[in-house]
């Protein structure tokens, strides 16, 4: 048996350097072992294997290698051994990574998607509390990843809280941000971070503000939002309050939930289908192979600065569409359209119209988020005609796979994706308009804008009127 010392639990270039060794000199995955410990760093208990003299230079593709990258931070311990046996068998399986029924890359893809699960519940449930001291005002949040994706993660909230000098610490080492540079340190322990502060009020106000009891799926929020993250949540006090609330209200739809996609292992198999999805003549044939795809799109800068590109969703052969602009903030870490205020504002919207919302494919024009940062918020930025028209080869893909008989655009940047041309929507607004495919196209506003009007009475008639064009879009179909 050769063993290799590696010089932490994530040191993928001591694993790299080490597993290239250990082929070069023929060392069968049986023979080869990999160990964690100090001063390692890919070298080897004893000498290293002698590279054979006919040993020729080899590549893997680059999809094992964002893979593999990924599958190191599980906490598996065996993770090293699974990436060397891939690496082996890619020698004489150079399209190995394609099969992705093959029970290794299965289970290489399975621990990278729980990777990147893990690393999407830390953008969404890390919390962040003031602390002052001699040096100023600091951020400090406390969190314990399932996997070990504080390094993978930390980059997002440079980007996200650009401005705050923030430190992240978690039990496998910690992060900290000086509004310039990244630098990961030591591992922490929870006493290190403070537990509450007056910021405690804006999460919760938050959270039950943007709580949306009509769509609340308490299995799906838990798989979401797992218990073991909630110590750590101020907002997680109003849970049950608002579960049990909403239960009254929706019982039936608790009492049935729908599983939601699994848009995680989607984005890791785009990464393999990256090439494919940029070839000239690609055209995805399902929903599922769209929205891999469209996590792999460069069509327009837009996806640099989103976490996710988000599809829409609904029933393969929805009969309905709705189209709006853009994902959110909320719908950008989630990564499903329409489940933040405008959604609510939707979804109430739909129930008035007798309209049941899993009956619809809810989509938008552009499918990642353009924004700006404002302080630690991120302000939404309307699209410009480029891109929305960038991205219309997505939504017209939707169209071609969904065939919806009826289409309804919220707001102008939706009437120009579905349309191809501006639009005044007050001018054309509540009527079907014929689309070259067949289908009929129904202007109307977007639910923003109905959240925006600040007076009352106005707001109130205004909402009914955009109930009415659903309405008129039910009739049509
Ligand atoms: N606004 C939109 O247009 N789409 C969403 O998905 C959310 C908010």
């Amino acid at each position: 048996m050769r063993v290799a010392v590696l010089g932490g639990e994530t040191d993928f270039e001591g694993w790299r350097k080490a597993a290239r060794a250990f082929r070069q000199a023929d060392v069968t995955p049986e023979r080869a072992a990999f160990r964690v410990g100090s001063g390692g760093d890919g070298l080897f208990d004893e000498s290293p294997p002698p590279p054979l003299a006919e040993a020729s230079p080899f590549s893997v593709p680059k999809a094992f290698v964002e893979l593999a990258q990924d599958v190191i931070l599980h906490r598996s311990a065996d993770r090293f051994d699974l990436l060397y046996r891939l690496l082996w068998r890619l020698g004489a399986e150079p399209d190995l990574m394609r099969v992705v029924t093959d029970i290794d890359v299965g289970d290489a893809l399975e621990r990278a998607k729980n990777v990147s699960r893990a690393s999407h519940k830390m953008k969404a449930f890390v919390r962040f509390r003031k602390v002052e001291d001699a040096e100023g005002e600091r951020w400090v949040a406390w969190f314990e990843p399932a996997h070990r994706v504080l390094e993978k993660t930390a980059p997002f909230f440079a980007r996200r809280f650009t401005t705050m000098n923030w430190s992240v610490l978690t039990p496998d080492g910690s992060a900290a941000w000086d509004g310039e540079i990244l630098t990961f340190g030591p591992p922490a322990t929870r006493d290190m971070a403070p537990s509450e502060d007056e910021i405690e009020d804006f999460w919760k106000t938050y959270y039950a503000s943007t709580f949306n009891p009509a769509r609340l799926k308490t299995k799906a929020m838990q798989a979401e939002m797992p218990r073991r993250y909630w110590k750590d949540l101020p907002e997680a006090a109003l849970i049950p309050e608002l579960v049990a609330r909403s239960a009254v209200r929706t019982e039936a739809m608790v009492a049935a939930p729908a599983p939601e996609p699994n848009v995680r292992l989607a984005k890791t198999l785009s990464r393999i289908n990256r090439d494919r999805a940029f070839d000239e003549g690609f055209v995805p044939s399902t929903l599922q192979e769209l929205d891999q795809a469209v996590q792999a799109c460069r069509r327009c800068p837009l996806w640099r600065d989103a976490t996710q590109g988000v599809c829409g969703e609904g029933p393969k052969k929805a009969r309905l569409m709705i189209v709006g602009e853009q994902p959110g903030d909320q719908e950008d870490l989630a990564g499903h359209p329409f489940v933040g205020p405008a959604g609510g504002v939707l979804d109430k919207a739909l129930e008035e119209a007798g309209i049941d919302r899993d009956d619809v494919f809810v989509t938008n024009a552009v499918k990642h988020f353009k924004h700006e940062p404002r302080g630690k918020r991120r302000l939404h930025k309307t699209p410009t005609a480029g891109e929305v028209s960038a991205c219309r080869w997505w939504l017209d893909a939707e169209r071609r796979l969904v065939k919806p008989k009826v289409i309804v655009t919220l707001g102008g940047t939706a009437a120009l994706g579905v349309l191809g041309r501006k639009v005044a929507v007050t001018k054309e607004r509540g009527q079907g308009i014929g689309l070259p495919d067949g289908a009929q196209a129904l202007l109307t506003v977007h639910p923003s804008y109905l959240l925006r009007i600040p007076e009352a009475a106005a707001k109130a008639a205004e909402r009914d009127r955009f109930v009415v064009d659903l309405k008129r879009a039910k009739a049509l179909l």
